[in-house]
């Protein structure tokens, strides 16, 4: 019969790590006597990062003794304590390989249910003083299991754990965690996970989303994330300069010998070597502003006055100039389906959303389009009267233009110009639809600001998709402080390894001697950062490779597709251009 061998809790604390201060709960210590278990947590247990652990999903984590024996034979160890592992239950039993999703235990006078495999996170490596654990604990199938609180009553080490259910599906913990984690997977299996009422709604969707890409090909076309149309950068002819406000150009692209360019999707972006604009070349990214398959790219681009790139591509490019452009890349880009359309921008963000408006009106959609725009002024609204027609060959679509700079009125209804600040409130006011997909595109403040007004009119969070202008929005898990800087050159003197450039974040500098990954490089920048491992399993750091070739340190537990790059555990080989 298993058993209880430990009940652990700790609250989340400060702890300093690499020069920065992450705030974590992975310090777990024994309880003497019982402890009760509640539906959110263990008494007198917490997590750092809600995001990532804790809520009724992961109530409870729990590791077995018979992992603990493992560990200290492969890592040589002879001090590991119960709590060790994060996990608030130490067992004896219960191997990864034979509970199963949607398994029921009795635990004294509590209930559980099996929900997912532990989250791959590197605060378990930093607990135990080994960074590659994460990793480990994937590739040797060992990960253990969160589960929810299903009868709230105390517990108490030394009591049995008394299987009350098998779950539905037969899927253990460790086939889950390698269905998610590790390639080859089995389609069978799959079918399995989706199917099991008992899985966490986060593994859930991973899984489907598994599923889609694995049965559906059409899926890389329609998610962006398919195969970019060619490698690295090539030249294309500057076609037309349009200037469409003082500040803003719209510039358009073709094939230096006539042929049709690869079509692209309405949201996507262009990356850009700009020579002329200084030496070495700058490299920007920028939004497409239409991508109707007529075989051209179009970019808008507002002058920056101190932008080097920017400068050049509002002041000085003709047409009939070649610049150095990479394929069309990113995944913020429409969703099939029937359900309404936000489109929501402000400034010059307004290129990707208008791209998608383009790709509307080209399907003749007949789907509900808002489209909602925030300017200072009509003199500084590009592309207003292109939107409008756009809008008006829609059938059902409407338009809601905000210009901040003009004294305020309540006009909203039936759309037009609304004089004011596209504010919650005036958000609230125009009635959007709950069931609507939103697609937001702006400064970081307006993202903000955006998210938060759809969500209080009614729109479900997980339906609003944002496209931070310029870099991508950072994911640093338990992260204490962030530094609010805009990206730079690192500290220190230059160094002379292979250049490092970050392309929508304007940076370029040479790799460090004594650089260990891609991603610290780009954190001494303060580029935005995307991570959850660190140590290759998880992928929340894959980045598109432009240019360039790199090594890993760790080999990822699954590579990423070609043209990508896991940025925590890669260093260049030679110069690297990478899309962040
Ligand atoms: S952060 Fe998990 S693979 Fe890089």
């Amino acid at each position: 019969m298993p058993s209880l061998l430990s009940v652990n809790v700790g609250m989340p604390t400060n702890v300093p790590w690499q020069g920065r201060t992450i705030y974590t709960g992975v310090w777990k210590y024994p309880v003497h006597g019982p402890v009760m278990a509640r539906r959110l947590n263990l008494d007198g247990d917490g997590q750092g990062d809600t995001a990532g652990h804790g809520g009724e999903q992961r109530a409870v984590l729990v590791y077995q003794i018979d992992s603990y024996r493992y560990w200290q034979r492969h890592l040589g160890r002879d001090d590991l304590e119960y709590g060790q592992f994060g996990e608030n239950l130490t067992v004896d039993g219960l191997a990864d390989d034979e509970v199963c999703i949607g398994d029921r235990y009795r635990i004294g006078e509590a209930e559980f249910e099996v929900t997912q495999p532990r989250v791959t996170c590197y605060r378990v490596g930093l607990r135990m003083g080994e960074p590659s654990l994460p990793a480990l604990l994937v590739s040797h199938h060992r990960p253990g299991f969160y589960m929810r609180v299903l009868r709230e009553g105390r517990i108490q080490a030394g009591e049995d754990v008394i299987k009350i259910a098998s779950g539905p599906g037969e899927l253990s913990v460790a086939e889950a965690d390698a269905l998610l984690y590790l390639p080859d997977r089995d389609i069978e299996k799959l079918h399995r996970a989706v199917r099991i009422p008992a899985m966490s709604p986060g593994w859930l969707s991973s899984f489907r989303g598994l599923l889609a890409a694995a049965e559906h090909e059409g899926t890389a076309a329609e998610t962006g994330k398919g195969e970019p149309a060619w490698e690295g950068f090539k030249g294309l002819r500057v076609a037309a300069v349009v200037q469409e406000t003082a500040t803003v150009r719209s510039i358009q692209l073709a094939a230096p010998d006539g042929s049709r360019l690869p079509p692209a999707r309405g949201g996507q972006h262009l990356t850009l070597r700009v020579p002329g604009a200084g030496d070495p070349a700058p490299i920007r990214s920028y939004s497409l502003s239409s991508a109707t398959g007529d075989g051209r790219y179009r970019i808008s681009v507002k002058h920056e006055p101190r932008g080097l790139a920017s400068t050049y591509l509002t002041t000085k490019l003709r047409p009939g100039a070649l610049v150095d452009v990479a394929a069309p890349r990113g995944d913020f880009v429409l969703h099939p389906g029937t359900a309404p359309v936000l489109l929501v921008s402000a400034g010059i963000g307004l290129t990707p959303v208008l791209a998608m408006l383009h790709e509307l009106s080209a399907s003749r959609s007949e789907r509900e389009v808002w489209w909602i725009h925030s300017a200072r002024s009509a003199q500084e609204h590009p592309l207003a009267a292109e939107a409008h027609a756009l809008v008006g060959s829609l059938p059902h679509a409407r338009e809601f233009i905000f210009y901040s700079a003009a004294a305020p009125t309540s006009k909203t209804a039936g759309g037009g110009i609304v004089h004011g600040r596209l504010s919650k409130e005036a958000v609230i006011a125009l009635g959007v639809p709950h069931d609507a997909t939103a697609y937001v595109c702006g400064p970081a403040s307006f993202m903000t600001d955006a998210k938060d007004a759809l969500s209080a009119a009614g729109v479900d969070p997980s339906a609003v998709h944002t496209e931070l202008f310029g870099a991508m929005s950072a994911i640093t898990p338990g992260l204490r402080e962030h530094s609010g800087r805009r990206p730079h050159q690192p500290p220190g003197p230059p160094d002379t390894g292979p250049v490092v450039t970050f392309a929508r974040s304007g940076i370029s500098t040479p790799f460090p001697e004594t650089g260990s990954s891609l991603l610290e490089l780009a954190e001494a920048c303060d580029v935005p950062v995307r991570w959850s491992c660190r140590t290759g399993v998880c992928h929340t750091c894959v980045t598109s490779l432009l240019t360039g070739d790199v090594a890993y340190g760790t080999t990822p537990l699954e590579a990423p597709a070609d043209g990508e790059v896991l940025i925590c555990c890669a260093r260049p080989d030679s110069d690297v251009v990478l899309d962040m």
